[in-house]
């Protein structure tokens, strides 16, 4: 075993490969997609959305106001009236299949695209984002025939017009988990994605047209906060929403009495428990890809490490050598590794809690990697001798941030993991399949995944208990969040 302080055993020196920016066709400027066609804002507004990796500005965006938004709804309640409503399952399996199929020909676009509008490394939105975004579709497009016998009775009902909102992280991916389930299911949608990442979703606009989608069927509203709570005050017949728990209370409050159906997916602290038995080289690459996969901007990111005990120096020993050799910079790379943080208010925002762990007596370990110069960045961090009291073992950082602490028992590991208001996903590291059965039971979180970790599968429902919101995405259960059932 190499026995040299962790920060003396440098990184593989690896030549740049970076992925040439041309290949995302980025355009000056993009539109707002309503009833089938890219549209300027009523009244003309505009915002801009930057590369987080070196803070420039990469197109203007349509900013929505309320009358887009109207618009958007009208053109989707026709569609949904005059077509989409009339079209058999086989019908609308077609265009899902056509779907799914444009987005494996433009990957590469996408891929390129995701990364610069999102700081993701290109290692992942290539191999994870875009795939994962095609296999969406491609597995609803099998469910759109067969709704009858999905478990929901002989002849499911579509709710009618969808109004879905999404986050930043995860943005063409986040776009797929929401509009492959309700227009399989017979719904149209009114998808608005977040401000500093609109990109990628409007070139799924565009793959919809390729499809030959009849128009409005899917409207894209792109803006910041106030679209989203103009689309949540329309009259949609359901708001689907992922981001913050503190948005998804205020829209959770705004829907009260009105019968719109909801179902929210928000934020979360995950526990990844490593017991004594497990093979501690591969739970270290678990945990580096349960907190450090795609920045930690995941709601269901590994951000507690529960360790036992009696290995818990040796794990540490490991997982900080680990830490050090991963490579922070470019996303654009095909070698990096961590890109950049989403955008300065994000990057304050997991700062401010760091120091909040210092201050509340954490001990912090920083990778000694060196970081760009422009651009949003922080280094991959581990903060040991955390007290459950801690603001970092409480709120989501949404950073590449660990908080570890220890345990003894299965019985203190299940509280400890169970000590938080959200309830998204846990992992249990241990060779015995008894004992991880026995935590996964205990756990009151909506994902347990077993000696792994950011384990994503169309076919598997996904979704939280608690403060992490409710409705399952994904999988059959993904299809009653868009059938009146
Ligand atoms: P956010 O919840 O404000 O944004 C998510 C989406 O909601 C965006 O499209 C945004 O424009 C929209 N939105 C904002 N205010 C709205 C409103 N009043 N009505 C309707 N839609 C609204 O999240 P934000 O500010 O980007 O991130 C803050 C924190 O939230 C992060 O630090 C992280 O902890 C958490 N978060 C969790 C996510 C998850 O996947 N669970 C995703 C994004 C953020
Ligand atoms: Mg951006």
């Amino acid at each position: 075993m190499d026995d040299r302080p962790a920060s003396t055993v440098s990184a593989l020196e690896y030549d740049p490969a970076p992925e040439s920016a041309a290949v995302a066709r980025l355009r000056e400027s993009y539109g707002l997609f309503v009833g089938g066609a890219f549209v300027e804002a009523a009244d003309g507004a505009t915002f801009e959305t930057l590369n987080p990796a070196t803070e420039e500005p990469l197109a203007r965006v349509a900013q929505a106001g309320e009358a887009d938004v109207v618009a958007a709804v009208a053109a989707a309640r026709r569609a949904y009236d005059k077509v989409w409503r009339k079209t058999t399952g086989p019908q609308r399996s077609k265009y899902l299949f056509r779907i799914a199929r444009l987005i494996q020909e433009r990957s590469r676009e996408l891929a390129v695209l995701e990364s610069l509008d999102n700081g993701k490394p290109i290692r992942e939105s290539r191999d994870l984002d875009v795939p994962l975004a095609a296999a969406h579709f491609f597995y609803y497009a099998g469910w759109a025939d067969k709704l009858d016998h999905a478990g929901f009775g002989p002849d499911p009902r579509p709710l009618g017009v969808a109004g879905q909102i999404i986050p930043w992280n995860f943005p063409l991916l986040m776009a797929a988990w929401k509009l492959a389930p309700a227009l399989a299911a017979g719904n149209t949608c009114v998808l608005k994605p977040a401000e500093t990442t609109p990109l990628s979703v409007l070139v799924l606009a565009e793959i919809l047209q390729q499809a030959e989608l009849p128009d409005g069927v899917v409207n894209v509203v792109t803006g910041d906060g106030s679209a989203g709570a103009a689309l949540v005050a329309s009259p949609v017949d359901k708001v689907a929403f992922t981001g913050s728990t503190e948005v998804g209370k205020v829209i959770q409050r705004r829907l009260a009495g009105r019968g719109t159906r909801l179902t929210l997916e928000l934020g979360g602290k995950g526990a990844n428990i490593v017991f004594d038995d497990a093979p501690i080289d591969e739970v270290v690459e678990g945990i580096v890809d349960g907190i450090f996969f795609n920045q930690g901007h995941v709601c269901c990111a590994g951000s507690r490490l529960l360790v036992q005990e009696s290995v818990a120096e040796e794990v540490l020993h490991r997982l900080r050598r680990r830490v050090d050799q991963l490579r922070v910079g470019d996303p654009l790379d095909k070698n990096t590794d961590v890109g950049a943080i989403n955008s300065a208010a994000q990057l304050e925002k997991i700062r401010e809690l760091t120091d909040w762990g210092e201050r509340e007596g954490a001990t912090r370990y920083t990778s000694p990697c060196a970081l760009p110069e422009r651009g949003y960045w922080f280094a991959p961090t581990v903060f040991t001798e955390v007290a459950q009291t801690h603001r970092i073992a409480r709120e989501e950082v949404f950073g590449p941030v660990l908080s570890v602490l220890t345990f003894r028992t299965p019985e203190e590991a299940v509280a400890k993991a169970n000590n938080t208001t959200y309830g998204l996903a846990c992992g249990v590291w241990s060779e015995k399949g008894s004992r991880t059965l026995w935590v996964a039971e205990r756990l009151r979180a909506g994902v347990v995944w077993a000696n792994t970790y950011n384990r994503f599968d169309p076919a598997s429902p996904f979704g939280g208990v608690r403060e992490s919101g409710f409705g399952r995405e994904g999988g059959r259960h993904g299809l009653e969040a868009y059938l009146d059932v």
